[in-house]
């Protein structure tokens, strides 16, 4: 892969977004890594990380030199595939954690919107300037910020184009959490971590339960959750946390079992 790294930490995985010349932005080939990095990702790897490489940015969005010649069936086409790799994302059945370093304009904030959680450099900076080039988000932006913020909210970002620092992300709910650049990694390293050492098969019932049930109305929500509660007995990693909770011992490490 040319524009993708993929570092193995203690049960979880780094992923780099490395075009620090272009601000990390999202050309055909960062487009096509990025899906062959998801790819990747194996059942042994219990949360992943997103990043963007440099100091500066995360992603500063679709590559404005590739797009400015597009016509409407190739815009389309380089739509499609950007929003099939954010929703191969969305999709992983581990959790995936941004660490937003930067601007996270355009395409890069949609990257950011696609991931479970969202932890922000005190630098970071989000927008959608799209309208501001003539067009839309086209990666799944204007779907997720208002299912993320409320429409009236995300209205306001999608039409005005204004930058939001990371403190009014926070304030908005688009980030979990601002942090100082230098621990941005070390605190979502952490994060992952904390996540990685629960019971795997309970970890991705979570996400599953929330990311079909928020599509859903309450009855069929509640109903998509006690399917994933209940499919989590008779579990070994149930099992034996419960036997080891109540017989007072020390719980084993969770096997995914
Ligand atoms: N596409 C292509 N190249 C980009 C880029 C982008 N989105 N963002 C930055 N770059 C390139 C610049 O062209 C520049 O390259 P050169 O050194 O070869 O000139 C390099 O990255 C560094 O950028 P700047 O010199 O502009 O850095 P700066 O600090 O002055 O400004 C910035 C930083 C404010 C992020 C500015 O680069 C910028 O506004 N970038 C564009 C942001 C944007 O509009 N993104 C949305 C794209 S639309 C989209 O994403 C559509 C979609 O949903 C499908």
């Amino acid at each position: 892969m040319t524009y993708v790294e993929l570092t193995k930490k203690d049960g979880f995985v780094l992923l780099t977004i490395n075009r620090p010349e272009a601000l990390n932005a999202l050309n055909e080939q960062v487009l096509d890594d990025l899906d062959e990095a998801l790819g990747m990702i194996d059942e042994d790897t219990r949360c992943l990380v997103v990043t963007g490489a440099g100091t500066k940015a995360f992603v500063a969005g679709a590559d404005i030199s590739v797009m400015r010649t597009q016509d409407r069936t190739e815009a389309k086409r380089f739509g499609k595939k950007g929003s099939e790799v954010f929703r191969k994302l969305e999709m992983l059945p581990i959790p995936v954690i941004a660490a937003v370093n930067g601007f996270a304009l355009g395409g890069g904030f949609e990257l950011a919107l696609a991931c479970d959680i969202r932890i922000a450099s005190q630098n970071a900076s989000f927008a959608f300037p799209e309208v501001t080039l003539g067009i839309t988000p086209g990666f799944g932006g204007t779907q997720r910020i208002v299912r993320l913020v409320g429409p009236g909210a995300g209205k306001e970002l999608l039409y005005t184009a204004r930058r939001v620092k990371s403190e009014e992300a926070l304030r908005l709910g688009i980030v979990n959490r601002v942090v100082p650049q230098e621990t941005l990694l070390d605190e979502v390293f952490a994060m992952a971590a904390s996540i990685a050492k629960n019971a795997p098969i309970a970890v991705r019932a979570a996400k599953r339960s929330v990311n079909t049930g928020v599509l859903c109305g309450m009855d069929e929500a509640l109903a998509i959750e006690l399917e994933n509660y209940s499919n989590c007995y008779e579990t070994q990693d149930q099992v034996n946390a419960m036997t080891a909770f109540v017989s007072k011992q020390e719980p084993k490490p969770f096997e995914n079992k």
